[in-house]
């Protein structure tokens, strides 16, 4: 088993760049089917979620191949089935963007989808409202997701009952060779949603209004191979940006876009940090001790529920009373039964979690719940004197690249080791 074991109590001081973004990535990938020739994509992040759609897309015949750092070459053109069973699909949320890409290219779709995840029940219901708008059949069976819309989907006009990133997305990959118009209305604006609108869009797609409440694509036939680069990863620079705050350093967040990062900056000053916007970097400070307050999760541009895990290490240390409202997943505090563990009071009810600042974290063995309560722990234990062992690394690794690196390179005292799971094994080592 690996873990990290962190000493903590040291200030992070430096620079660290930030990768392209996952949530963007997961897409992209996915969408370069829809290309009538090999395309390159540059910034890809180095994570599992990236590689285990490199995975499916090569079991499907496509070619990839890394040209250079953070650059693939890829060449999904040999594709023949619209059908995707495989194992990895199965594990990962995002592989529902194939069903968006395979109604587009085939007219139709069979994939092999997850159920719920860590972070509470994930429907698909507004994906396959928009497919249906589009008249498509869709039949879920067994874990399998088979969508129908004959020779191609049909423009259509979609008004969301929720604001979803994948289903906004998934729309849109659905609608950009349809025939005719479509329009998404109350769609979501996340950054990575109008990465993925760029990207068609410089493949030849018609799409409008990216970033806004409304949509509209109009279906074209051919989309062509092009070079592009993934945007940077908001919610890394997030999490760089507390980690800075939290152990009261001075660091450069490098290769970002500030405006996508407004809000969480806006939030990082009220508890207390100095942040000072650059063109495509912040530096970041502690302005003194950290202030309480309270936050509201919201889809973009709101403060996304994906930094709340973090954010939760600076209120957790902070004088007075914070409240965190998560206005997104049922699940998102399986993380404070493992900072109640290193001193942290929180009491959770719901999607509210109430939290009474300590002077001082301390340093315990810890796992990560999910991804972004990983970052959370390793935040946590970079804060805390003492040594402090993070375990569970597999949701680390699906969204974070070099995590241990990039903090190293920060000063942090931070080591992934390999634990033997069994005391058995010590013993055998000693013989
Ligand atoms: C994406 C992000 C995830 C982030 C989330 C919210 C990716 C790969 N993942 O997830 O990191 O936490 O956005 O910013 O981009 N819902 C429905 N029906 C649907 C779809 C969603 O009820 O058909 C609900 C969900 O249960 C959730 C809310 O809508 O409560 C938002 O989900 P959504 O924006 O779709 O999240 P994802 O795209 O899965």
């Amino acid at each position: 088993m690996e873990k990290l074991v962190i000493r903590g109590g040291s200030p992070l001081k430096g620079k660290v760049t930030i990768s392209g973004a996952k949530n963007a990535a997961v897409a992209i990938l996915p969408a370069v089917i829809l290309a009538d020739a090999p395309c390159i994509l540059e910034n890809v992040p180095k994570i599992s979620d990236v590689s285990a759609i490199i995975e499916i897309m090569r079991s499907m015949g496509a070619l990839i191949i890394e040209t250079a750092p953070h650059t693939l070459r890829i060449d999904a053109t040999g594709i023949r089935t619209h059908e995707i069973l495989h194992e990895e699909a199965r594990r990962m949320r995002a592989s529902y963007y194939f069903l968006g890409v395979m109604l587009s290219k085939f007219g139709k779709a069979s994939v092999a989808l997850p159920g719920g995840c860590d972070l509470g029940a994930r429907p698909i219901d507004q994906h396959l409202k928009a497919f249906a708008a589009m008249g498509c059949r869709n039949v879920v069976d067994r874990g399998m997701v088979f969508c129908d819309a004959g020779e191609r989907p049909k423009g259509a006009h979609v008004f969301f009952d929720i604001v979803s990133v994948g289903a906004t997305i998934n729309a849109m990959l659905a609608a950009v060779k349809a025939d005719g118009l479509t329009v998404l209305e109350n769609v979501a604006k996340e950054p990575h949603v109008v990465d993925v609108a760029n990207f068609l869009n410089m493949m030849g797609a018609d799409i409008r209004g990216a970033g806004t409440d409304v949509i509209k694509i109009r279906g074209v036939r051919k989309l062509r191979g092009v070079d592009y680069s993934i945007v940077p990863d908001q919610i890394e620079a997030g999490t760089f940006i507390t980690a800075a705050v939290a152990t009261g350093g001075d660091v450069i967040v490098d290769n970002i876009i500030p405006k996508h990062l407004e809000t969480i900056i806006a939030r990082i000053r009220e508890v207390g940090g100095n942040v000072v916007v650059d063109e495509e970097s912040v530096h970041v400070r502690r302005r003194g001790p950290l202030c309480a307050t309270s936050v509201r999760t919201m889809p973009y541009p709101g403060f996304p529920t994906d930094m709340v895990p973090q954010f939760s290490i600076l209120l957790a240390m902070a004088e007075g009373t914070s409240v965190i409202h998560e206005g997104i997943w049922s699940n998102r505090f399986r993380y404070a039964d493992e900072l109640r563990r290193m001193g942290a009071e929180i009491t959770v009810d719901g999607k509210l979690a109430v939290f009474n600042g300590v002077e001082k974290l301390k340093a315990c063995p810890v796992v990560s719940t999910d991804l972004r309560a990983g970052a959370a722990m390793v935040i946590a234990g970079l804060s805390a004197d003492g040594i402090t062992e993070v375990g569970n690394l597999g949701h680390i690794d699906r969204g974070y690249e070099d995590l241990v690196g990039k903090m190293k390179g920060l000063g942090a005292d931070i080591e992934r080791v390999n634990i033997p799971d069994d005391p058995e094994d010590i013993f055998l080592k000693a013989e």
